[in-house]
């Protein structure tokens, strides 16, 4: 199980470039971009966790690539400067915290990960699975961002 999960992040991993930004999109703007990236993948795997959706294995792989990718670029979006800036709700002890924060986004990696492993095991382990990737993205928001959307 270790070991397959290793492998598998490494898999992951090779996948996974620097999203470059476009025209006048700032790094604010892309970091909230790809935090939404992952709500939408967020809500369809909680649609097949639930039963309100079947999903196929591909779809799952999909969604869950999709904030992988995502949190692995955004351990880089959050640099001195602009943690204070209006339109960012980003808290500034993200500074002070930096590498707790960052192991926050690898913890959303590896649980997202969990995901693609629990899908064969049925909706009960999906769920649970789900749920526990959720755990991560609103732990980080109680500390490290402000509240509200
Ligand atoms: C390591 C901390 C951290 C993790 C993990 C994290 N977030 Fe966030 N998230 C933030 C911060 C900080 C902001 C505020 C960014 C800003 O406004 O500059 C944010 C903002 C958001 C927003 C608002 C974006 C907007 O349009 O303003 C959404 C939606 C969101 N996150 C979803 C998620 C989801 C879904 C997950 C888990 C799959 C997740 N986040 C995981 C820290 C985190």
């Amino acid at each position: 199980m270790t070991r397959g999960f290793a492998i598998a992040l490494t898999c992951l991993a090779t996948l996974v470039g620097f999203t470059t930004t476009t025209g006048a999109e700032t790094l604010i703007d892309a970091r909230q971009r790809l935090m939404r990236d992952m709500q939408e993948a967020q809500k369809t795997l909680r649609s097949a966790a639930d039963g309100s959706a079947t999903l196929d294995a591909d779809r799952v792989k999909a969604e869950v690539r999709r904030i992988v990718e995502a949190a692995e670029t955004l351990q880089n979006l959050f640099p001195e400067g602009t943690l204070d800036d209006p339109k960012s709700k980003a808290l500034p002890a993200i500074l002070a915290g930096k590498a707790d924060f960052d192991a926050r986004l690898q913890d959303t990696q590896r649980t997202a990960l969990m995901v693609l492993f629990a899908q064969p095991q049925g909706q009960k382990a999906l769920a649970y699975a789900v749920s526990d990737m959720n755990a991560t993205c609103d732990g980080c928001h109680t500390r490290y961002k402000q509240p509200g959307q």
